[in-house]
């Protein structure tokens, strides 16, 4: 496998070269033209199978080297099982290319199930999966273990009835595929390479598919008032960034949808400092603002018909003579005031004055947060599901839908007056941290000070947007979590 994936699609034919992949169900039954495909084969897979004991089950695999009756190098049947057994193609064509050895220079996926012809939008789907199981970060790999030798890139071609179709569908699955690769690629960055102004840099190239976009330094955050974002930012010798990045898909004058990123491009926790095991995951504290990059990528390169736009807090957390103490009050840009309990809890300061300030000048329908926000989370829900808080009913039953249709889950977990109340500060307006109980929740509690009335969503993605087991869609630290997510939730709802 490697990251460099050429992907088209052909008709239907046989391969003479590379791996061939193809489905069968629990009956070992193929789609007919995949019979057409396999010709002498078919006994091959007859005997093979027996040998083997493979039925066909769900997800099980029987791979053939050179196989008699073909030309290919190897053969690779996915079994699919039952009817109705199969239900994410995007899964199903991680599998098959989690499959194709690492070195391969070239394969063909037949895109047929027993039952008939994927239609072209699953063709699509089934892409997606396999564009993003290739995926793999290793830029800073100079040496290559023997047995891992990776071809430069492989050619992938998906044979499909209607190849036509399926390529046009491909241009949509394939936006959102490069925008969850451009997500990973800045999660898994080194905060050496990525501090806040390279990482608002790396939002420049986003110009070309009509994202207007804007970087707010540190005088033009100031002018306007963003006291808790620059408080977290003040220890380090990088300076803090917003960006802004606007999509205008929709009709003129309508109001946007809004996301906002938390960047915290390096978490040491500050003077309350974090122990030195596991801090090195802390590069990955600006998976939200990863997410949202991403997603307004996915946004622009399909043409999605939705004013949307993105805001992202880009800072880093240090300890240093000039870092922001403990007991510092800070004036935020909406005129509250923050008592400083843990400098540690930084996230939520970073996104009080974004969403504030997305809330304020944009006026949005709606806005959902991203943000590696609290450890309590990944305690609360493990590295399955992302946290959801809101103060919208109706849209916190979009994410949910939206989550199980893509697989990146979300859960929704309680607010309300008597976890708020556990903020309130002695010496300011409010405090950073509500104490360990329930420390998901009142971090969600804080933030919500900060959105007005806007219709708002905070996903708490500390557990499913790095560091989450390997799935059949992702091999690498950096998951994307987000874009998928978000991408769905914007054309099932909001797109004219
Ligand atoms: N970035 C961390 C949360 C985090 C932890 C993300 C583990 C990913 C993996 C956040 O800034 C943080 O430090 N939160 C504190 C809050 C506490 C000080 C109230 C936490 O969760 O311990
Ligand atoms: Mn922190
Ligand atoms: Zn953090």
């Amino acid at each position: 496998m490697s990251d460099a994936v050429k992907l088209g699609f052909a008709p239907v034919s046989t391969p003479a070269r590379g791996v061939l992949v193809i489905f069968c169900n629990s009956g070992l039954k193929l789609g007919t033209a995949t019979r057409k495909v396999m010709g002498a084969a078919n006994d091959t897979l007859t005997r093979a199978a027996a040998a083997d004991r493979f039925t066909g089950k769900n997800g099980s695999i029987l791979d053939v080297v050179a196989p008699g009756g073909l030309k290919v190098s190897r053969l690779i049947v996915v079994g699919i099982g039952g009817s109705g057994e199969l239900k994410d193609l995007v899964k199903l064509g991680g599998i098959a290319m989690g499959k194709i050895p690492t070195g391969a220079e070239e394969a063909t996926i037949i895109a047929e199930l027993p039952d008939g012809a994927m239609k072209p939008e699953q063709a699509a789907e089934l892409a997606l999966g396999a564009r993003l199981r290739a995926y793999s970060f290793d830029r800073y790999k100079t040496k290559k273990k023997e047995g891992e030798e990776r071809a430069k890139s492989i050619t992938l071609t998906i044979g499909v009835g209607n190849a036509a179709a399926a390529q046009k569908a491909w241009a949509r699955q394939e936006a959102i595929a490069t925008g969850v690769v451009m997500a990973r690629d800045l999660v898994n960055e080194p905060a050496n390479i990525l501090y806040p102004e390279e990482f608002a840099d790396r939002t420049k190239p986003l110009k070309k598919l009509g994202i207007v976009v804007e970087i707010l330094d540190e005088p033009a955050m100031k002018k306007l008032g963003m006291r808790a974002l620059l408080g977290v930012g003040q220890g380090s010798v990088r300076d803090s960034r917003v960006v802004v990045m606007r999509w205008n898909g929709g009709k003129k004058g309508v109001a946007p949808v809004a996301f906002i990123g938390k960047g915290v491009c390096f978490d040491t926790g500050g003077i309350s400092i974090k122990p030195a095991q596991g801090m090195e995951d802390m590069k990955g504290d600006m998976a939200g603002a990863a997410c949202v990059v991403g997603l307004m990528h996915a946004l622009a390169a399909r043409k999605a018909k939705v004013n949307a736009v993105g805001l992202i807090g880009l800072v880093e957390n240090m300890p240093d003579g000039n870092a922001q103490r403990p007991g510092d009050i800070v004036t935020s840009m909406s005129g509250q005031t923050i008592e400083i309990i843990n400098t540690d809890a930084e996230g939520r300061l970073v996104l009080a004055d974004v969403c504030w300030y997305a809330a304020k000048r944009f006026k949005p329908k709606f806005m959902v947060d991203l943000a590696t926000l609290t450890g309590a989370i990944i305690i609360a829900l493990g590295h399955e599901y992302a946290g959801l808080f809101s103060n919208d009913d109706r849209l916190a039953e979009r994410l949910h839908e939206c989550g199980e249709a893509t697989g990146e889950r979300v859960w929704r977990m309680p607010l309300g007056p008597d976890y708020d109340k556990k903020i309130d500060s002695r010496f300011a307006d409010v405090k950073n941290t509500g104490g360990r109980d329930g420390g998901s929740i009142t971090a969600a509690q804080f933030i919500q000070r900060f959105v007005d009335k806007t219709p708002w969503a905070h996903l708490d993605i500390a557990g499913t947007g790095m560091s989450s087991a390997a799935s059949d869609i992702n091999r690498s630290w950096a998951s994307g979590f987000g874009v998928r997510l978000l991408d769905r939730l914007v054309a099932d709802y909001y797109e004219r």
